[in-house]
């Protein structure tokens, strides 16, 4: 599985540093647009997953969609090469500011996520002689059956419009000249495997677009993204089950003629691609609690520390017998464990750790708490070869 030849080249690099093996990237690309066209749907790449510039020109330049939180993450998204026409931007606190740059760049629609902020854009589209293109985020009120920090699809969520909502939105279009009302958005959650779920999602948007809308004709459904991925064992599922999560939408979204299915994921497209280098500073503890102290922390990699997340590690440098680690940081936090009583060959100092599975929400989520640097990235097409985290990974 991991060689220990690639030692010498992630050795010459100073840790902790991210490693994205674009091969895989290239392959889960290839595989998202296989699985969508199939039914004809539309993807975007949501950007606030992974905003390393490298990652986002080459998920651009497969003609993927951008899926935007921020008016930085939009300017982004176009520098990489993400087209305006694709972009679709989603949140429920955007500026003032935000709705004019984005209406300058002529996106393509905004996720509506309050009655206000329709007034606003409504306003600033008016000023701008424009007319923005608009779907309504409606929270269908659906458990997504994931940590409760990343569930919005819930009545006690802030995202999207309640149906109370919808209905003030109802009685309020016809004096909002400057809006173009094209659709409906959802999203419910994120890492979600069980697809169950993505069926009960689809029932609840049949339903509401039926209670709440029978007589609109909307050309835009965004079902949102969400789809998980598989933390425990990655090299068994380094692509995740596309086809499963679109045939999910498939059997059970209703759809009318001339309507198109959007997504916008994030995690699937790019957390296998990426794993987090870090360096073993020291082993300490009785011999009933070993800790592994390594040189990335919860300032690199934030996921373990927010939302008890768990992330395999290997031990790219050791063959030794097996022993129980505790792995943490150098951060001045309890919350710095990356892994809690895990099995490993014998770790030293200086042995070099993968931690995998860290390409969404890794890179993008760090900091300079404790004044600490933010880490770099490398990438396994740079003539870094040979640099095999994973055989399985990289076939
Ligand atoms: N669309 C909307 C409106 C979203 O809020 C999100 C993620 C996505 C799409 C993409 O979801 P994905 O396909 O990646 O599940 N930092 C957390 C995840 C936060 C997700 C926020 N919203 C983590 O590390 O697990």
């Amino acid at each position: 599985m991991i060689t220990l030849e690639s030692l010498g080249i992630l050795e010459s690099n100073p840790t902790p540093f991210y490693f994205y093996d674009t091969n895989l990237l290239d392959k889960t690309l290839a595989k998202v647009i296989e699985s969508s066209r199939r039914y004809g749907y539309d993807v975007h790449y949501a950007i606030k997953a992974n905003a390393n510039r490298k990652i986002l020109t080459r998920i651009a330049s497969y003609g993927l969609g951008a899926d935007c939180v921020s008016g930085n993450e939009i300017e982004l998204a176009l520098k990489c090469g993400f087209k305006p026409e694709k972009i679709v931007f989603a949140g429920v606190g955007k500026t003032d500011s935000e709705i004019e740059f984005a209406l300058d760049e002529r996106i393509f629609c905004f996720h509506c996520e309050s009655v206000q902020e329709l007034e606003v854009i409504n306003q600033l589209a008016l000023r701008k002689s424009v007319v923005a293109r608009v779907a309504l985020r409606l929270n269908p009120d659906v458990k997504a059956g994931t940590h409760r920090h990343i569930t919005t699809g819930m009545i006690e969520n802030k995202f999207g419009l309640s149906i109370e909502e919808v209905y003030e939105v109802k009685e309020l279009l016809s004096k909002l000249k400057n809006i173009d009302l094209i659709g409906l958005h959802f999203h419910i959650g994120s890492q979600i495997l069980d697809l169950e779920v993505f069926r009960t999602l689809s029932q609840k948007a049949n339903q509401l677009k039926e209670e709440l809308f029978s007589n609109s004709r909307f050309s835009y459904i965004n079902m949102g993204g969400g789809l998980g991925i598989d933390y425990a064992n990655p090299n068994n599922h380094p692509i995740p089950d596309f086809d499963g999560y679109f045939t999910a939408f498939y059997e059970h979204l209703n759809l009318e003629p001339n309507q198109k299915v959007h997504f916008e994921l994030g995690r699937a497209i790019v957390a296998q691609c990426g794993s987090l280098i870090t360096k073993v500073t020291f082993v300490k503890g009785p011999s009933s609690r070993k800790f592994a102290v390594v040189d990335a922390g919860m300032n690199d990699l934030m996921r373990p520390a927010l939302y008890d997340a768990s992330h395999s590690i290997i031990n790219l440098s050791s063959k030794g017998s097996i022993s129980t680690y505790d792995i943490v940081g150098p951060v001045c936090e309890s919350a710095d464990c990356f892994a809690k009583e895990i099995k490993l060959p014998k770790v030293e100092r200086g042995d070099i750790l993968a931690i995998l599975s860290c390409g969404a929400y890794g890179e993008v989520m760090s900091s300079r708490y404790n004044m600490r640097e933010i880490p770099y990235a490398v990438y396994s097409e740079d003539k870094l070869e040979p640099v095999y985290l994973s055989k399985e990974l990289n076939t």
